[in-house]
């Protein structure tokens, strides 16, 4: 029999005869991209060494040098003494040769009972645990950098459109606080995702467990799982847990991108609503005059790439026969660059606004013109008994009135023109007209009076303790 080959890296050599071709290993390796986790996958192989001496699979002796040696390689990485082999095939391949290069035959027993199809699945999903609290407290951060803005802007009117028309008065804290509201459920998503996956799937093996006595439920409590998981061909087949983490990446990213359309319109000299700080925005190679919100518009664009890498992680699960493939490497760089785009994204985006002014006198001015008063002239005339359809139906003559007048406002209507109209128009109308009586009449939980945007906000604040 002929005795194993040593040269290249690769954990299967014994069973190929010729060395792989050199454009095709490189093809189907992946170690620049799992190369992010060295660490998680010598704390893996740490609790597997642990577990396999507590079982007596391997004696004590090997465990502790195994285990000193893991962690000499983890601090030589992480001080960069120790740099990554380009050349190996992955991750797994790579730390395990160098435990053996170092220890000889002793770094030989530690793969027992494992393969990388549930390493990787574990080192993944170790990687996860660690990286969505971190994505969780940049959200945070990002909702109270809002948060404090809605407090301080909770009477700056402005107006609330839809259809980009100018609807009802709102103020720009009820506008900010609306965003916060769908970070803060960014949040939830992103824990629901985290608790489904805190499941240990080392021990699965290639897909169907082992002969070995390996004691599972040792090795999660020492990786700090919840439990392991329950169906070992399960756990190296599926995904569901990546997906689920990139859909919710990809929420905060369309999130962001709607908030950060919004900061372009009132960017514009059409808006001018906000002007954004210089150390925020780039000008033009050609146009002197130009300050461009670059950020937010990137940000917007990132959001494709978001939306992208949970395609591309459907896609790859889409037919897969059961169990695994190596279809499933291509999994960690669409999740990788999901990540660290929401990260960078959200760290750019809250000094963006926190950094920026905003126009209260354009944003009053505003509130002005487009008769955003009439929905409350309809109102005015429920409270005084009048069916809500015909109500709604006087104010928009009282409207027509206007605008065939030349008025720019209910308010400018002299009053018999409006008794013209219904006699239930009296002079106290006119007060409730101004658009910072409009927004503070809109006590509804919900609304945007705000006294009740206060609590609104409190109450996002103390979603975040
Ligand atoms: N690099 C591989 C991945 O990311 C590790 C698992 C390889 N397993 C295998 N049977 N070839 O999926």
């Amino acid at each position: 029999m002929k005795e194993p080959e040593k040269t290249p890296q690769v954990l299967w050599a014994g069973r190929l005869e010729e060395k792989p071709d050199t454009e095709a290993f490189a093809f189907q390796a992946s170690i620049t991209v799992d190369g992010r986790l060295a660490q998680e996958d010598i704390t893996g192989s740490r609790a597997h060494a642990a577990m396999l001496a507590g079982q007596g699979i391997i004696p004590e002796e090997t465990a502790r040098k195994l285990d000193k040696e893991l962690a000499a390689i983890a601090g030589e990485l992480a001080s960069g003494a120790l740099g990554l082999d380009p050349n190996a095939e992955d991750i797994h391949s790579f730390i395990e040769g160098e435990l053996t290069g170092r220890l000889g035959d002793p770094g030989r027993v530690v793969h027992a009972g494992r393969s990388r199809n549930d390493q990787v699945a574990l080192d993944f999903r170790l990687y996860l645990k660690k990286t969505i609290p971190a994505l969780r407290s940049e959200l945070a951060e990002t909702i109270t950098v809002l948060l404090d803005l809605a407090e301080a802007h909770a009477e700056t009117v402005m107006p609330g459109y839809t259809h980009l028309q100018r609807a009802q008065p709102v103020t720009l804290g009820y506008h900010l606080t609306a965003w916060a509201s769908a970070l803060d459920r960014d949040r939830g998503r992103l824990a629901d995702a985290l608790e489904r996956l805190d499941e240990c799937p080392l021990g699965s093996g290639a897909l169907a467990g082992s002969t070995l006595p390996l004691d599972r439920d040792a090795v999660a409590k020492t990786l700090g799982f919840k439990r392991p998981t329950l169906n070992a061909m399960d756990s190296v087949a599926d995904r569901d847990f990546a997906v689920e983490t990139a859909a919710a990446i990809s929420i905060v990213m369309i999130h962001l991108s709607r908030f950060c359309e919004d900061i372009v319109l009132w960017a514009s000299e059409e808006f001018k609503f906000i002007e954004l700080a210089e150390s925020y925005s780039t000008g033009s190679s050609i146009m002197p005059q130009k300050k461009n919100p670059d950020f937010a518009e990137l940000i917007r664009g990132k959001s494709g790439r978001t939306t992208g890498n949970l395609v591309t992680l459907l896609t790859l699960l889409k037919g897969l026969p059961y169990a695994y493939d190596k279809d499933l490497q291509e999994d960690k760089e669409a999740l990788f660059d999901s990540i660290d785009t929401a990260a960078v994204s959200l760290r750019i985006f809250r000094g963006m606004i926190a950094s920026a002014a905003f126009n209260a006198q354009r944003m009053k001015v505003a509130c002005t013109g487009g008769f955003l008063e009439a929905t409350d002239a309809a109102e005015y005339l429920v409270r005084k008994g009048m069916p809500f359809r015909t109500a709604h139906e006087t104010a928009a003559l009282v409207v027509r009135d206007c605008i065939a007048a030349g008025r720019r406002s209910i308010a400018e209507q002299p009053l018999e023109n409006l008794r013209e109209r219904s006699p239930l128009f009296e002079k106290d109308l006119y007060a409730e007209l101004e658009p910072e009586a409009s927004v503070k009449n809109r006590k509804t939980s919900g609304g945007p009076a705000p006294k009740e945007l206060h609590r609104q906000i409190e109450e996002l604040r103390l979603r975040l303790r």
